[in-house]
């Protein structure tokens, strides 16, 4: 008994031991920019704008719904600025995880790491869901080929459906991808990133001539509330830009580059995002929007079948970069969590023909399609959604305590702190107060079997233990 309190209390003065990242050999290649923001929109435009818009305007926001994308931008555009400047001052290709490893210590660079698993391994199951409706709107408006009611939706008897199996299927096909170490080429990522954005573009200059202003007259259906619940969901369509922090040693100069490519990735996305939203809700009235495959639908309310057939067959290429780069995301955090100890350690083995963590892959592949193939699309977006937020709200939390010591030089800060720091933290706390108590359940749940785990295993495992 002695023994065990002694260890408790050796435990919890240990548990905030830090990493100190020594600066990595600069690799060769000079990101600039430009590429940066390229790359933020490639990761953040997909199954968000697609799919997700349309169902929190029908049954949360109504028209409404464009003041959400504005709260999001607003509360994520301070946390881009926090990752910049956190970027600016440790030399390793950041994410929340090293930040808050080397400032905060393990035991919160668990948690947001065990977060990051959440947010990568259920995006990764939710934009498949997204890619899957967008697939069966192609299969239809383009081949007249309609799957089996059964095997479109998520598990819900009383519906009859049973699996989603579309997305269930495209998981495993990209983890084969993944496991293969099949990267996407430079040429492919740009090419999609310029189809994401063209397929906005067409959308919006084909309804906007379309938009009824009669559409708006009932703007806040669901009042104030309803616009800061669907807030809680469509930030999903802003989850990714932290990808351009990733990269932060390759850029030629981040003190300039990483705001630039974080805010401006952040920037641009958010402008099409009102831009579409605001056009979506003016054509087609709200009500009729509770549809997953809402930007093509629109275009077949006015009875634009080809645009339809292109929007869906656009959204299809792009939705599945998206998958395949959470789905990416998703192997590297399993990787850096195990190898350094916190996380069963085999899991991050490397395949010795492939070089991949073909173990991580494996398991990501299996439960994800399971994940994407039973449970509903909104239910997967709030998870990610809490979790990626508490680990933004971490990341802010870093920046507040860190410019309290002496030894912090960034070489960017990010402008008017004293009152944008507040801010992040205080709309991402309201953000996640808005998400469902359920989701609020799970996410606990997820928070305290990834404390066990770090207390019976990680703890004793950790690198720095050694
Ligand atoms: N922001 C990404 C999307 O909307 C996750 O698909």
């Amino acid at each position: 008994m002695l023994k065990e309190l002694w260890y408790i209390l050796y435990m919890s003065l240990d548990i905030f031991r830090k990493k100190h990242y020594v600066e990595e050999q600069k690799l060769l290649r000079e990101v600039k920019a430009t590429e940066l923001v390229l790359m933020g929109v490639g990761a953040i435009i997909g199954a968000g704008i697609f799919v997700i818009t349309g169902i929190a305007a029908a049954t949360m926001a109504g028209p409404g719904i464009v003041l959400s994308f504005i709260l999001g931008a607003i509360s994520l555009g301070i946390s881009a600025f926090a990752y910049a400047e956190l970027g600016s001052a440790i030399p390793v290709s950041g994410s929340a995880y090293s930040y808050t490893y080397s400032f905060l210590g393990e035991i919160i660079a668990w948690l947001v790491g065990w977060n990051l698993v959440l947010e990568y391994g259920i995006s990764t199951a939710a934009v498949a869901v997204g890619w899957s409706s967008y697939f069966r709107s192609f299969l239809k408006n383009s081949f007249g080929i309609t799957l089996p009611h059964a095997l479109t939706g998520a598990y819900n008897p009383s519906a009859g459906t049973y699996i989603d199996i579309s997305a269930f299927l495209i998981i495993l096909f990209m983890f084969v991808i993944l496991l293969l170490g099949i990267k996407e080429s430079a040429f492919v990522s740009s090419f999609v990133v310029v189809l994401k954005i063209l397929v906005l573009i067409i959308f919006v200059v084909f309804a906007l001539p379309h938009i009824d202003f009669k559409n708006y007259k009932d703007f806040l259906p669901y009042g104030i509330s309803g616009v800061w619940h669907a807030t809680g969901l469509i930030i999903f369509a802003y989850l990714g830009f932290d990808a351009v922090s990733t990269v932060a040693e390759e850029v030629k100069n981040p003190q300039r580059d990483l705001p630039i490519g974080l805010i401006g990735s952040l920037s641009l996305s958010t402008f099409f995002y009102i831009v579409v939203s605001f056009t979506l809700t003016g054509v087609v009235n709200y009500k009729e929007l509770n549809v997953p495959d809402a930007i093509a639908f629109a275009m077949e309310k006015l009875n634009m079948h080809f645009i339809a057939s292109i929007i869906s067959i656009g959204a299809v290429i792009t939705i599945t970069s998206v998958i395949m780069v959470m789905g990416l995301g998703f192997t590297r955090v399993i990787y850096a969590l195990s190898r350094d100890g916190l996380l069963f350690e085999s899991l991050s083995d490397i395949h010795p023909k492939f070089g991949t963590p073909h173990k991580a892959t494996i398991v990501g592949a299996l439960v994800l399609s399971l994940a994407a193939g039973l449970f509903p699309l909104k239910d997967l977006a709030e998870m990610v959604n809490i979790g990626t937020l508490f680990a933004y709200f971490m990341v802010g939390i870093s920046v507040v305590l860190l410019r309290k010591s002496k030894d912090y030089n960034p070489k960017f800060r990010m402008p008017m702190a004293k009152i944008l720091l507040p801010l992040n933290l205080f709309t991402l706390l309201l953000i996640m107060a808005g998400l469902p108590l359920l989701t609020w359940i799970r996410f606990l749940v997820w928070c305290l079997v990834g404390l066990l785990i770090y207390i019976f295993y990680g703890y004793k495992h950790s690198q720095l233990n050694r």
